[in-house]
């Protein structure tokens, strides 16, 4: 995998044709690996970007395309991979992901107090029946690998005891005041890669998911101190330091200028390994994919999710 993908989701704010025209320049530029969603409504346009980069001459095997089967569609992995397949425009995908460990859903754009009206928690023999069909797509040859996203170490527990084929990544959200360190170096300690998403701490994310308690990685004094002295935006400090402590980020960016910096920095001279502790030093546990609209209950709170005790709620 790449130590560096471009995320595509165009959150409310960019256009299909725009992220497309991102994943044209970014591959131009010499990005190689391209995060994809079925639910970020946008495949059909990276499918015609993804053809016109091959027909400029980088070949499909120097290319790790990732897809994700979205909530509305645990009982129908195998059709959703095949439209992203027809979508994206592919023969096969690099890595296909379960997005959430839950099969609620929502509506584009609803509040985060919308809850799908058949919501349920996470039920493990569920989930199970979805990674089954997510192995047989591996049989298939129609994904390379396959992994999931979202999950905890409970989760992941279950899911590493009953799997036939394992998974060979987690995406989970990753940046200096979301550093996860228990869920990073479990996921690693079972051979898995971090995928770290929101790696910029998601400034252009929907103004629903804001909450007054969010910190912003790239003012944050540490952060701002290492960029101006090497001369980097603070964004791309963010990146940088994401790829040098072993997770893979994949910054979603339309501006040449910045997913050109986010290149360049994860190719330079690494950080000191003062720089790395005082970066470590600065976590706030901050989560700002909190996740509200895959509450199955009324009266529930965000943490309900994430299995803060070490057990999940049912
Ligand atoms: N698995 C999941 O559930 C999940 C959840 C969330 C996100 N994701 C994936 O992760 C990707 C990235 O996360 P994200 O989009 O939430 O947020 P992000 O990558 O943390 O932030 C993106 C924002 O940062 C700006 N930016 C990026 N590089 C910059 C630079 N060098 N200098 C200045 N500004 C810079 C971009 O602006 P410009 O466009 O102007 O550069 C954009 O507004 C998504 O696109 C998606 O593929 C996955």
């Amino acid at each position: 995998m790449p130590a560096i993908g471009l995320g595509t989701f165009g959150s409310d704010k960019f256009t299909p044709a725009q992220v497309a025209d991102a994943v044209r320049g970014a591959a131009g530029i010499g990005y190689r690996h391209f995060d994809c969603a079925s639910v970020y409504s946008n495949e059909k346009e990276i499918g015609g970007a993804f053809a016109d980069i091959q027909r400029d001459g980088i070949a499909r095997g120097d290319l790790w395309i990732t897809s994700k089967v979205w909530n509305d569609s645990h009982g129908r992995v195998v059709e959703s991979c095949e439209q992203s397949l027809r979508d994206l425009k592919l023969d096969y995908l690099d890595l296909f992901l379960v997005h959430w460990p839950f099969p609620n859903w929502h509506p584009p754009h609803c509040d985060v107090s919308s809850r799908s009206p058949d919501a349920k928690p996470y039920i493990h023999a569920d989930y199970m029946k979805t990674w089954a069909a997510m192995e047989s797509l591996v049989d298939r040859g129609l994904v390379k690998h396959i992994g999931t996203s979202n999950m905890t170490i409970p989760k992941l527990q279950l899911l590493l005891k009953d799997c036939r084929i394992k998974p060979v990544a987690n995406e989970m959200e990753l940046h200096p005041h979301f550093q996860q360190p228990d869920l990073f170096e479990f996921v690693k300690s079972q051979g898995m890669i971090p995928i770290g998403y929101s790696p910029v701490g998601s400034p252009a994310r929907p103004e629903r998911d804001k909450t007054p308690e969010d910190t912003v990685d790239i003012e944050d004094p540490v952060i701002v101190r290492i960029a101006q002295r090497l001369g980097l935006h603070p964004a791309t400090l963010c990146v940088k330091w994401a790829q040098q402590r072993g997770q893979v980020p994949i910054p979603f960016s339309i501006t040449p200028r910045n997913y050109m910096a986010n290149l360049q920095a994860v190719a330079g001279t690494p950080l000191t390994e003062q720089d790395m502790k005082d970066i470590a030093a600065i976590d706030r546990n901050c989560r700002l994919i909190k996740g509200q609209v895959f509450l199955w209950k009324d009266n529930q709170t965000w943490e309900d999710l994430w299995d803060l005790d070490g057990t999940i709620p049912s």
